[in-house]
């Protein structure tokens, strides 16, 4: 099993980093972080060959070749948050900043010399903040419509964000570099042609409305009002609307989780009724049979659900606090007065990753 190994491999490496590490010079520290924390799979010289077995190779850093960026600070971002959906964990919680560094400086010495990609004027750069930008997006991949009317948000962890914003829609996760824009001066349709890896594509890349209305579940129309930065967070805001009328407005925000054993995305919605009550209901894509149970936060009653999504090696989690809401069929319904307000996060996680956050969270869970 992929995901026992690498849990071992984190217990060993916070061992290892327990010693003192003072009196040493930097690059002598940076290769012992090495040994310590990425050798077991990368291998001791950086070729790739480690002693533990992977459902897939990791990356030889002799070749040089990094689909993430081969600087030091693209392989910083990588180091910090993993590859979703790959074995390649995110040392964020178990390396200090300063550590990360050491060791993506290091990463770049065990490759041939290369050249970093200068930045362009057309290339832009996602530091510490997130940035928004909103053009005429690419298929995502054969056989996939181009979106004409997209928004790319670039994370600072180096993960971008890809939605459609006709109707506002999840499409995919990328990782490593932003965006290239083939025209500055134009507002919306400009050509984007994101530059980042694609790590994700949500439902094939073609998903479906995430919202419907009432038990009949008609699917709402999500129109984009605007977008704001919020500190480290993006907040899309759209109106559900159904024949022509606005029956709720959201706010979306998506989110890196990055834990120990792997790394996901959370996308966190307040919902608030327009001035007629409302039943807004959406796919419990959860499995049923799963660890399932009611619980009460904050005088609020909520639901908390978890399972495996059928035929991947991952996970979803669905928290919701709202007053009034039911399951039918598998579909939540929200029950919301005119005005009233619910919150919903909706997680997903590579299956071994999930392990560990439902061990910390649930004290062990059932299933
Ligand atoms: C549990 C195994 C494992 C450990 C531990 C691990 N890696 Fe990885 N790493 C991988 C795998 C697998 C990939 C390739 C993922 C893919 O398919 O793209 C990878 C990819 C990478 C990449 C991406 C290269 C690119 O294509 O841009 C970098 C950089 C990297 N690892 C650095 C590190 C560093 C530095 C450490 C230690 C701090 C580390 N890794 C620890 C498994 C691991």
């Amino acid at each position: 099993m992929p995901h026992s190994s690498s849990l071992s491999l984190a217990f060993l490496a916070g061992l290892v980093l327990a010693l003192p590490l003072d009196a040493q010079d930097s690059s002598a520290r940076a290769r012992q972080l090495f040994v310590a924390n990425c050798a077991t799979c990368h291998g001791e010289s950086g070729d790739g060959k480690g002693v533990t077995q992977l459902d897939r190779p990791a990356r030889s850093f002799m070749d040089g070749g990094f689909s993430f960026g081969n600087t030091p600070e693209a392989l910083f971002r990588t180091i910090s948050t993993g590859i979703p959906g790959t074995p390649m964990p995110g040392f964020e919680a178990s390396l200090s900043e300063e550590q990360r560094r050491l060791v993506a400086e290091y990463v770049v010495t065990l490759g041939p010399p290369i050249e970093a990609v200068e930045d362009e004027d057309m290339i832009l750069v996602v530091h510490d903040r997130p940035l928004v930008v909103r053009g005429h997006l690419p298929p995502l991949a054969e056989g996939l419509p181009p979106h004409p009317r997209g928004l790319l948000i670039g994370d600072p962890s180096g993960i971008t964000f890809e939605y459609r914003v006709d109707d506002v829609r999840l499409l995919a996760l990328r990782q490593g570099g932003y965006v290239r824009r083939t025209d500055w001066s134009g507002r919306g349709g400009t050509p984007l042609e994101p530059l980042g890896k694609l790590v994700s594509q949500i439902d094939g890349g073609k998903p479906a409305p995430l919202f419907a209305l009432g038990k009949g579940a008609i699917p709402l129309e999500a129109r984009l009002s605007g977008t704001s930065v919020d500190g480290q967070r993006v907040v899309l805001a759209y109106h559900l609307v159904s024949a022509g009328r606005e029956v709720a407005h959201v706010e979306e925000s998506p989110a890196v989780i990055t834990r120990k054993t792997g790394t996901g995305h959370a996308r966190r919605f307040t919902l608030i009724a327009g001035p007629r009550p409302v039943h807004l209901a959406l796919a419990d894509a959860t499995q049923p049979g799963s660890s399932r149970d009611s619980v009460t936060r904050n005088g609020k009653r909520g639901t908390h659900s978890a399972g495996a999504e059928r035929g991947a090696d991952e996970f979803s989690e669905l928290v919701l606090e709202a007053s009034h809401w039911s399951r039918t069929d598998g579909m939540l319904v929200i029950e919301l007065e005119p005005g009233a307000r619910a919150s919903l996060e909706l997680l997903r996680m590579p299956m071994s990753a999930w392990e560990e956050s439902k061990n910390a969270v649930l004290g062990g869970g059932s299933r």
